[in-house]
C-alpha cells in the first residue's frame, strides 16, 4: 500500500485519505478512511486494459452526500430491522428509523459515514478500526470493529471483519461495492451465477416475511449463470417489489466457500465472490436515479452497477429461525469476504 495522500476535507477540519493497493497482475484497489470505502478498483480486461470495475465519486464530497454506499462498510446493521426494534436478552432497543418506520444500514450516520483509523498499513494490505459507542444510532454497547483489505497476486481482495462488544449487541457487516465490470453503462448483459438454492421473500418494504423459499422455476434462480437482464421484465410478484433484484439469497453451504461469480462477455472481465457468510444480498441499483454523478461526470443510471452484500439475513434479529447476529461480551465476530477478478 502506497502511503496514503490527503484526499478531502470535512466541515470539521478533518481530512480523509485515499490509500492504494497494487499487485503485479495490473489490479488496482483505492481504500479510504471515510467510510473505510473502496473508492475505486481497476482491473485489466482480456486484452491486458485496466479499467473501472466499480461505481464511485472522484471526491469526497460525492460520497458524503450520497446516500447509496457506493464502496463504503455498511455497520453497525447492514440491511434493514423491521420497524427500527428488537429484543435481545429480554431487553428491547430502539434503532433509527431512517428508511421510513425501518431502520436501514446502521442508521442516520452508519458506519459509511464515519472515520475509520488507520491501524495497519502494508504494502499489499491496510486494516481500519472504528469504535461504535454505546447508543450510536441506539445500539446497545461499545463495539470495536475492525476492517482489513489485503490485495494478493492470485488477484483476490480479501476483507476481513472483526468485531467484539462490552454488551449484548447485534452486528451485521458487508462492504456495499457497486460492480460494473464493463466500466460503464447497465448491468443487465452481466452474466450471474450464485450458490443459491433458496431465499428469503420479501414484503413491499423489502423486510422477509419470514419463510424460506426454493428458487426453482422463478426469476431469482441463478444456480446455473444467466443474464442479469433476463428475469427482469418478469411478472413473478417478487420481481414488481423492489423494480429489479434486491433480494436476500440463502447461500448453500458453510464455511469459506465460493458462492458467486459474475462475468461480462465482452471485456472479458470476471469477478468470483468468496465469503463465510450466510447469506448474500443481491442488489442490482434499482433504486440509482441520476442524482449520484460517477467518476466522469457521468449520472448512474437504474441498473448502473449491482452489489454482491455478502452478510447474514435481513431483520435476522426479529427472527430467531435465522442465523444468529447477536454478539456478547466475550464473543469474537469475525468474517471474511473475497473478491477475486479473472479474465476469461
Ligand atoms: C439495499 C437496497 C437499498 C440500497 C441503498 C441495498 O443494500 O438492499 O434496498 O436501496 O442498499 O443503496
Amino acid at each position: 500500500m502506497d502511503a496514503g495522500s490527503r484526499w478531502g476535507i470535512l466541515s470539521n477540519g478533518e481530512w480523509a485519505h485515499r490509500y492504494r493497493l497494487s499487485n503485479d497482475a495490473g489490479v488496482e484497489a483505492q481504500l479510504s478512511d471515510y467510510g473505510a470505502t473502496i473508492v475505486s478498483i481497476a482491473t485489466p480486461d482480456r486484452d491486458g486494459t485496466p479499467g473501472e470495475v466499480t461505481l464511485g465519486h472522484s471526491s469526497l464530497g460525492g460520497y458524503l452526500g450520497s446516500r447509496a454506499y457506493f464502496g463504503c462498510v455498511v455497520g453497525r446493521y447492514a440491511n434493514r430491522i423491521r420497524d427500527g426494534m428488537f429484543t435481545l436478552d429480554e431487553v428491547t432497543h430502539m434503532v433509527t428509523r431512517n428508511h421510513g418506520r425501518h431502520h436501514l444500514h446502521g442508521g442516520l450516520r452508519g458506519f459509511d459515514k464515519v472515520f475509520w483509523n488507520l491501524e495497519e498499513a502494508s504494502s499489499s494490505g491496510a486494516s481500519f478500526s472504528y469504535l461504535s459507542r454505546d447508543g450510536e444510532e441506539g445500539y446497545p454497547g461499545n463495539l470495536e470493529a475492525r476492517v482489513t483489505y489485503t490485495l494478493n497476486e492470485r488477484s483476490e481482495l480479501r476483507i476481513v471483519y472483526e468485531a467484539k462488544t462490552d454488551e449484548a449487541t447485534v452486528v451485521n457487516l458487508t462492504n456495499h461495492t457497486y460492480f460494473n465490470l464493463a466500466g460503464g453503462g447497465d448491468v443487465l448483459g452481466h452474466v450471474l451465477s450464485l450458490d443459491a438454492d433458496s431465499y428469503t421473500p420479501a414484503d413491499a418494504d423489502l423486510l422477509p416475511i419470514g419463510v424460506v423459499a426454493p428458487v426453482e422455476g422463478t426469476p431469482l434462480d441463478f444456480r446455473e449463470p444467466k443474464r442479469v437482464g433476463r428475469g427482469m421484465g418478469s411478472a413473478h410478484p417478487q420481481m414488481r417489489v423492489a423494480g429489479g433484484y434486491d433480494h436476500n439469497y440463502v447461500l448453500n453451504g458453510s464455511g469459506f466457500r465460493r458462492v458467486a461469480k459474475l462475468a461480462e462477455p465482452v471485456c472479458g472481465r470476471s469477478l468470483e465472490v468468496y465469503t463465510t457468510q450466510p447469506g448474500l444480498q443481491l442488489y442490482t441499483g434499482n433504486f440509482l436515479d441520476g442524482s449520484d454523478i460517477g467518476r466522469d461526470g457521468v449520472p448512474y443510471l437504474k441498473h448502473g452497477g449491482l452489489c454482491l452484500e455478502t452478510q447474514h439475513y435481513p431483520d435476522s434479529p426479529n427472527h430467531p429461525e435465522y442465523p444468529s447476529t447477536a454478539l456478547r461480551p466475550g464473543e469474537a465476530y469475525n468474517q471474511e469476504t473475497v473478491f477475486r477478478f479473472t479474465v476469461e
